[in-house]
């Protein structure tokens, strides 16, 4: 890393990467103990670590000017860096003694569109302090922590979904996690068929505090209908009780579970696509948390010979939308919605697979 040499003027001490995710079916499940199918994505974020001569940490992303000086007793101001010291912190409530460093960071994972940039820092950063400290921490303990340092530093109130995809899970296949158990198992993709990713250009203004309110409809639901979370409701008919709000909200985290399920056990990509289009219309009408510009590009992608599904992924408020293709049409679909997305005057672009790989990908 010849970042971490320009600005310290040594080697780093250990380094470590994590990717991020994009989910394929499973959309706010995980905070009501239900399944998740993501995937990890090519573009990853790297971390560098040295014990620092000095008293303080320094933090030094690439690309932005500054480095970031704190103590584990006085935190950090800037947003990115608090995941970080999260991180640090979380790692010393687990026992690590981690005297001062020096922390370098870069990072191709696209932020702010819902490919868990954020997640694929913390497991990094953890990923590094591991390997620096010889520290006794699976990879679950990993996802755990970075989860915490998520809910207690950066102020969202997630799930697991995120961190255990980072931590866990590879490019070529699918994780399907159970957030409840953490029992999980691998899942090939339909044969034939390909993941990709755009995004609307749309900044996900809502995502932290439209976040947390459904998370907190969700445990009224479970609330008022006597269940330890909505994973435990059985049938759909239980829902009738909540007053309409909840009832749509519970209705979705319901269907959204029986489609993981069903996409996992089902072998065609055809199946698994119209999956992937009923959870999107179910995050608009049930969970809402669409908006028009993923709708309309949800819809463009739909409409593609090629693709067998397409739905807003992460948790939505803006950001990108995922669709299942057919290999051979990966490349045309996507250069035909970018073009049909920004003659509608939107800033579109290709997220997965990163504008290198799609360059090699067959018309
Ligand atoms: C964000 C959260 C996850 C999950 C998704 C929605 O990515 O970090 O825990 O809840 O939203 O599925």
């Amino acid at each position: 890393m010849s970042g971490f040499r320009k600005v310290y003027g040594a080697a780093p001490q250990a380094v470590a990467d994590a990717p991020g995710r994009v989910n394929l079916l499973g959309e706010h499940t995980d905070y009501n103990d239900g399944f998740v199918l993501p995937i990890a994505i090519a573009q990853r974020t790297r971390v560098a670590m040295r014990s620092s001569p000095e008293a303080r940490f320094s933090l030094h992303a690439h690309g932005q000017g500054e480095t970031v000086h704190f103590t584990l007793d006085s935190p950090p101001e800037q947003h990115f860096a608090s995941y970080v010291y999260g991180c640090l912190m979380l790692a010393r409530s687990r026992g690590a003694v981690i005297p001062p460093l020096q922390i370098y960071v870069e990072s191709q994972v696209p932020m702010g569109v819902g490919l868990s940039s954020s997640a694929a820092l913390e497991v990094a950063t953890l990923r590094c302090l591991r390997e620096l400290l010889a520290l006794h921490f699976d990879d679950v303990v990993i996802a755990q922590l970075a989860q915490r340092a998520e809910i207690d530093y950066a102020g969202v109130n997630c799930g697991i979904m995120d961190q255990m995809a980072s931590s866990l899970a590879d490019t070529s296949r699918a994780l399907l996690l159970d957030t409840r158990t953490l029992e999980r198992r691998v899942v090939e993709l339909p044969r034939e068929s390909a993941v990709l990713v755009m995004d609307s250009g749309i900044a996900r203004s809502l995502a932290t505090s439209g976040y947390n309110q459904r998370r907190a409809e969700c445990e009224e639901a479970a609330r008022l209908l006597g269940v330890g979370s909505l994973r435990d409701v059985t049938s759909a008919g239980e829902l009738d009780a909540l007053p309409d709000l909840l009832k749509r909200r519970a209705r979705h985290v319901f269907t959204e579970n029986a489609r993981v399920l069903q996409a996992v056990a089902c072998a065609s990509a055809k199946e698994f696509g119209a999956l992937m289009n009923a959870s999107h219309a179910s995050l608009r009408d049930d969970y809402e948390v669409s908006i028009p510009e993923l709708d309309r590009l949800v819809a463009l992608l739909q409409a593609q010979p090629g693709v067998h599904g397409a739905r807003l992924t992460g948790a939505g408020f803006g950001g990108a939308c995922v669709a299942l293709c057919d290999t051979h049409a990966l490349s045309r679909v996507a250069r035909t919605v970018l073009e049909q997305y920004r003659a509608a005057g939107q800033r579109g672009a290709v997220l997965v697979p990163p504008a290198a790989a799609l360059a090699t990908v067959a018309a």
